[in-house]
């Protein structure tokens, strides 16, 4: 089904399944334990060995030599690869660094050995028998320092997230250095690793020349074909199956060295080998968010239009990555005739920086937000009415492309009503709470939101029973529940008549999980598959199609009416289709709005700051599942406190390696750290992006969430802090007296 027209009318709209707030149907696997995660699928592969992957101890260089007498000779191993048995591995298409093979080194803790043994403690003693020799060779890992040789950058995130290495509107130098009022700032953001909960982690098993690999990936389709590119080994020869996944937050998009490594390590030992990357290997081994320096201006008229934005943003990545595309919600966020947005990227030999939960927008909004909040203050304008004035509800770039649906001016001004904005004082350090600074910020949440072809099958059985196959992954976000709700309504059956079968390669190849896409692409590409099968039913019972109505396990027509399932038969009935868009994704900009308030109580003595209170109202389009759409978005708020308050991948500068490579290092919020959090999401439907009227929202939970923790704790405190993140020394010497 090409989708090229807005959508009219059509069975979704019922809202008898779909919209509804039900548990997630794979609720009680996930808590009794049998959902069955990569590592633990211990029945899809008989006499399955371990693997346990060595990573380089130096950042860059050569490996000279390997020494692996003794762990071949350890009780219990079965095999030894390293990488200079083989020669450096073709790359996958979507990887920046190479995951194996060849003896150069690019960045630290890359997998230079798997070891394959009976038993995980065989393997991972016999990993440690390894003598490694290296002539190391200098390596580049402070972003600032190499910020003099950074050379302009296009990016695109891949996830919506984009923009050219330079691009201007208007004059912005000449209306910025004659704009009355004016703000001029830095703000950095550190690298982030995803600390997803479950580890990439792979099985894989050799029949003759095919390969299936049981794994954890966002990504099937991509996955299998960088897979079979990186093994020299056709793509229709590998399998990947993936149906529960613990966590991704874009770490999980790409091929990574678990499954090239099972895979590799199987072959060797011929025998189905599974293995997990450790903590240490997750942080430095993958992908991470990469830190930024964002520079940015803003100059506006007394009134508080904006004449004049510019952001220009830095980070580092290896050779051959990208920028971290920060500038992208700039342009699109809020008018203003003269604009400058650029990006820089500084060749660095730090593990990849890639995608991680909003690529682009997540941090370019943690300092854009700020930068509105200064220029409020400076105006003397309450910071919601700032946003207001210069809200847009066209391309500020091109005007001639309107947004498909913008509701920020909707979601500020309901958030400010519920969550009791007129009783914030707008002077600074007013508010004392015992030893507690107490105050509250806001900021504007903004993803885009990307539309991507996706395929489905639906089977229908003699029973009414309706069978939904697809190669869409479920991270944790509700793809499951989505899927059957959809089918469901279309075919006009409760929800417990309908199976959802994710995330196998064999199955039809979808949107996967990525850059809040899924949900919407993913439902769309069903609900077309559900159109064939209603056709296909219409046409078996003799009914027509266009009169056929699909209630209660009923088909009816004029005064006709059937079961479901007596259309099915005795082989059943089958079909397939793929939701394809057209141009309606570039005529008009579509995008996802939030405003997210926060009220954070700062320890006038210690630094602390303890987030008291947040709300999210999104503009998202129609929302699938009220609960499982807030739990995404309550997920990214948390997350958002994390990049605010505590996370930073400390970087070793001498030796090139992300210190805190753990879950005790590497801190992320807790229960006790997130108490009280709200989620509205406003009345909305999108016609222009897919025939389910959806929207993205597991991203654009987290857009703004650290700049509005930022603005709160500078109204508690009076302190402005423009490094993340914002840990208490950054705040101690510079609060208020005590008193
Ligand atoms: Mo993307 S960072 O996997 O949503």
């Amino acid at each position: 089904m090409k989708f090229e027209t807005p959508a009219t009318n059509n069975p979704i709209d019922q809202l008898k399944i779909v919209g509804q707030p039900v548990d997630r149907i794979d609720g009680p696997r996930k808590t009794t334990g049998t959902a069955p995660y990569a590592y633990e699928r211990h029945d899809v592969a008989r006499n399955q060995a371990y693997g346990y992957v060595l990573g380089a101890g130096i950042a860059k260089g050569r490996v000279t030599a390997m020494d692996t007498a003794a762990a071949k000779a350890a009780p219990g191993v079965l095999a030894v690869v390293t990488t200079l048995d083989m020669p450096r591995l073709e790359k996958g298409q979507l990887n920046t660094a190479s995951l194996f093979g060849g003896p150069d080194i690019q960045h630290y803790h890359q997998a230079i050995a798997v070891v394959v043994a009976e038993s995980f403690e065989q393997a991972r003693d016999a990993t440690a028998m390894i003598r490694v020799s290296y002539a190391r060779a200098p390596g580049r890992f402070d972003l600032a320092a190499e910020a003099p040789k950074a050379q302009l950058a296009t990016g695109d995130s891949g996830e919506g997230s984009g923009a050219p290495h330079e691009d201007r509107t208007g004059d912005f130098e000449g209306a910025f250095a004659q704009a009355p009022v004016k703000l001029d700032a830095t703000y950095t953001t550190p690298d982030e690793s995803h600390a997803m909960m479950e580890p990439h982690a792979s099985i894989a098993a050799w029949e003759g020349e095919k390969l299936t690999v049981w794994t954890s990936s966002q990504m099937i389709a991509w996955g299998k074909r960088d897979l079979a590119k990186t093994l020299g080994i056709p793509t229709e020869s590998v399998r990947l199956d993936s149906p529960f996944i613990g966590g991704g937050f874009g770490g999980k998009l790409f091929l990574r060295a678990d499954a090239v490594l099972a895979a590799l390590g199987a072959r060797a030992a011929r025998r189905p080998v599974k293995l997990a990357l450790t903590r240490p290997l997750v942080a430095n081994n993958t992908t991470h968010r990469p830190a930024t320096i964002q520079h940015i201006r803003i100059g506006a008229g007394r009134d508080g239009r904006i004449t004049a934005i510019a952001h220009e943003s830095l980070s580092g990545d290896l050779e051959g990555g990208g920028p971290e595309t920060a500038v992208a919600q700039t342009k699109l966020l809020y008018a203003g005739a003269n604009r400058l947005t650029a990006m820089r990227l500084a060749i660095l030999d730090l593990p990849e920086g890639n995608a991680m939960r909003a690529p682009g927008e997540a941090p370019g909004l943690m300092a854009l937000e700020i930068a509105m909040d200064e220029m409020a203050e400076k105006l003397e304008i309450d910071p919601i009415e700032f946003r207001i004035i210069n809200d847009t509800q066209v391309d500020p770039e091109h005007p001639e492309r309107p947004f498909s649906q913008r509701q920020l001016i909707q979601c500020l001004r309901q958030g400010a009503e519920r969550f009791g904005w007129n009783r914030r004082n707008a002077t600074p350090g007013q508010r004392r709470e015992g030893r507690w600074l107490v105050g509250m910020g806001v900021a504007a949440g903004f993803r885009n939101n990307l539309v991507m072809k996706s395929g489905a099958r639906v089977r229908l059985d003699a029973g009414g029973r309706v069978t939904v196959e697809t190669d869409m992954t479920d991270i944790g976000t509700g793809s499951y529940t989505i899927i059957a709700q959809t089918a469901a309504e279309m075919m006009g059956v409760p929800l417990d008549k309908v199976t959802v079968r994710l995330g196998d390669s064999s199955f039809p190849v979808s949107a996967g999980s990525g850059g809040q896409w899924g949900g919407n692409s993913s439902t769309a590409g069903v609900y077309a598959a559900c159109v064939k099968l209603r056709e296909a039913v219409a046409q078996r019972l003799a009914f027509n199609s266009v009169e056929a109505e699909f209630v209660d396990g009923q088909v009816r027509a004029g005064n006709r009416s059937a079961p479901l399932g007596q259309a099915a038969g005795a082989d059943g009935l089958v079909a397939e289709d793929t939701i394809e868009y057209g141009e309606l994704a570039t005529r008009y900009q579509q995008s996802t709005f939030a405003g997210h308030f926060v009220e954070v109580g700062v320890n006038a003595a210690t630094g602390e700051t303890r987030v008291r209170r947040m709300l999210a109202v999104c503009a998202a389009g129609r929302i699938l599942n009220p609960k499982s759409a807030r739990s995404q978005v309550i997920g990214a708020m948390t997350m958002g406190v994390g990049a605010a308050l505590m996370e930073e991948l400390a970087v070793d500068k001498r030796h090139g390696f992300f210190v805190n490579h753990d879950l005790a290092g590497y801190e992320v919020p807790v229960h006790a750290d997130i108490p009280h959090q709200e989620v509205i999401f406003l009345d909305e439907m999108d016609p222009v992006s897919s025939p389910m009227k959806a929207k993205g929202v597991g991203e654009l939970g987290i857009c703004g969430v650290g700049a509005a923790v930022s603005n709160a704790i500078y109204n508690a405190t009076g302190v402005r802090v423009r490094g993340y993140p914002i840990t208490l020394d950054k705040l101690l010497d510079r609060l208020p007296q005590v008193t």
